[in-house]
């Protein structure tokens, strides 16, 4: 049997860190491991545009086109991940500012499979205002984390933290400048340790070997 991995991207905006990860898999920075497919709930997000110079699969599973619609979103995520190589063992799922909530039942179905990348060290201002909130409070510190995905929001195991210095002038656009700096770097890392079996689970703590 094969031992590639294969990758799907979950974006919803601008694709800062799709386009980080993309351009890693570019350059042959993970060894056996293939991206997949790139898939978005929106159909405005400007990653469509960055995973097709890239010529990466997109798939568009929009929100607002079945508003209101009987239909079941988990299936379709299913069925594009199946059409792409991803229902067997060697599967994962890298969540990039993906703004949809994925059910607990596909949570389960992916377990320890599924990545995500939080604008803020967790288990601070977790949700979707992270930035904002940060400043709002006044922290002199916040960051991003890298971290498994369970059924809670923004609540899995960590496993890359990095800090970013909030400056009394920042504002939530110079500050997300500053972050997204350091997402790029530590998704790409995360992702790297992940796929070489550094990363080791027990409970909540996650230990990297070197
Ligand atoms: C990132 O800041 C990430 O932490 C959050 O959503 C944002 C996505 O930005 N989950 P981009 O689309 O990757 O530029």
């Amino acid at each position: 049997m094969s031992n590639v991995t294969n990758v799907a991207i979950f974006f919803s905006g601008a694709g800062t860190n799709l386009q980080a990860l993309i351009s890693a898999f570019q350059s042959d920075l993970f060894e056996d491991a293939e991206l997949k497919l790139a898939l978005t709930n929106n159909n405005q997000a400007g990653g469509i545009e960055v995973a097709r110079q890239a010529g990466v699969d997109i798939v568009i599973i929009d929100d607002e086109a079945k508003k209101g619609k009987d239909w079941n979103y988990d299936q379709l995520l299913l069925q594009s991940l199946e059409a792409h190589g991803l229902s067997p063992s060697n599967r994962l799922i890298l969540l990039a500012g993906f703004m949809r909530l994925l059910s607990d039942e596909f949570v389960r179905l992916f377990r320890w499979k599924i990545l995500n990348i939080h604008p803020s060290i967790l288990p601070a201002f977790r949700g979707s205002r992270a930035i904002e909130s940060a400043l709002d409070y006044g922290v002199k510190i916040t960051g991003c984390t890298v971290h498994f995905v369970d059924e809670g929001i923004d609540e899995g195991p960590v496993i890359l933290q990095a800090a970013v210095a909030v400056d009394v002038r920042d504002t939530p656009e110079s500050l997300l400048l500053k972050i997204h700096q350091e997402e790029h770097e530590i998704y790409v890392e995360a992702l790297k340790l992940f796929l070489q079996g550094k990363v080791r689970l027990d409970g909540r703590k996650v230990e990297i070997s070197k």
